[in-house]
């Protein structure tokens, strides 16, 4: 059985007095939450102290974004062991934002993956089709390329720390998200190239979210597929409130 995991990436917001304030209510909203694996990943100025707030409960810290080293010269940079001194247990890689904005490629994105988990780090690697990439019926190919390239080289118990994120660029921000029986079919499709890549125990235990406006009004029907094994959460991860409602979404049937 795999476990759900809920992650909510707060995105370049939240001064660090209001990450603490934040993280201060969902500790509270979620205290007895036993059945889902919770994480928040804040910009890095916050990770120490959310990562102190929440250490020794049950929610995880997560990094946004991470460099392919260990150390060196490449000012501006975070590296992995970094994180892993602040506690962080995930941290996310090949967001949509910064393939578009900041030029990542699966080479890189790959680069950093192995870089992550040779540190100790879980990578919840990002996939999904942009807009017109979906219109044009190639939305398949895309997720297909993300996510063998992304996990090149990859051993098996490399691949057991992995999650994966399924999240169409047109359903980030928008208010617009896939419906459950399109991530479904999606997430299906993901888990199959995990069997070709390695076999299907491999690719049974690997956790796959859904992401894209998720809120507490469809956290219930995602989950109710069986491919979904948790969603990534943006902008209704920023209140307090509607986190705690999609963590404790209502279970069907
Ligand atoms: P959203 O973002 O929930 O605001 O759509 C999701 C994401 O970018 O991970």
């Amino acid at each position: 059985m795999r476990k759900p995991i809920i992650a909510g990436n707060w995105k370049m917001n939240k001064t660090v007095q209001e990450a603490c304030i934040l993280v201060d209510a969902l500790k509270k909203g979620l205290s007895d939450v036993r059945d889902v694996e919770i994480v928040v990943c804040p910009p890095f100025t916050a990770l120490r102290d959310v990562g102190k707030a929440i250490n020794g409960t049950n929610i995880h810290l997560g990094a946004q974004n991470v460099y392919l080293e260990e150390k060196g010269p490449y000012t501006g940079e975070i590296s992995p062991l970094m994180l892993k001194d602040l506690g962080c247990k995930y941290v996310i890689i090949g967001h949509s934002e910064r393939r578009r904005y900041f030029g990542e490629d699966n080479e890189l994105i790959n680069k950093k993956v192995r870089k992550s988990l040779s540190c100790g780090l879980s990578p919840i690697l990002c996939v999904g089709e942009r807009l017109e990439e979906r219109k044009a019926g190639r939305q398949e190919e895309v997720v297909y390329d993300h996510v063998v390239n992304g996990l090149t080289d990859l051993s098996k118990e490399d691949m057991m720390q992995v999650v994966i994120a399924y999240e169409p660029v047109w359903a980030i921000g928008t208010g617009v998200a896939a419906t459950p029986e399109d991530a479904q079919e999606m997430h299906k499709f993901i888990r199959n190239i995990l069997s070709s890549l390695h076999d299907r125990d491999l690719a049974e235990g690997v956790r796959i979210q859904y992401g894209g406006s998720v809120k507490p009004e469809n956290i219930s029907d995602l989950m109710a597929k069986s491919e979904i094994d948790g969603v990534l959460v943006g902008g209704a991860s920023l209140n307090a409130d509607s986190f705690v409602k999609i963590v404790r979404f209502k279970r069907r049937g």
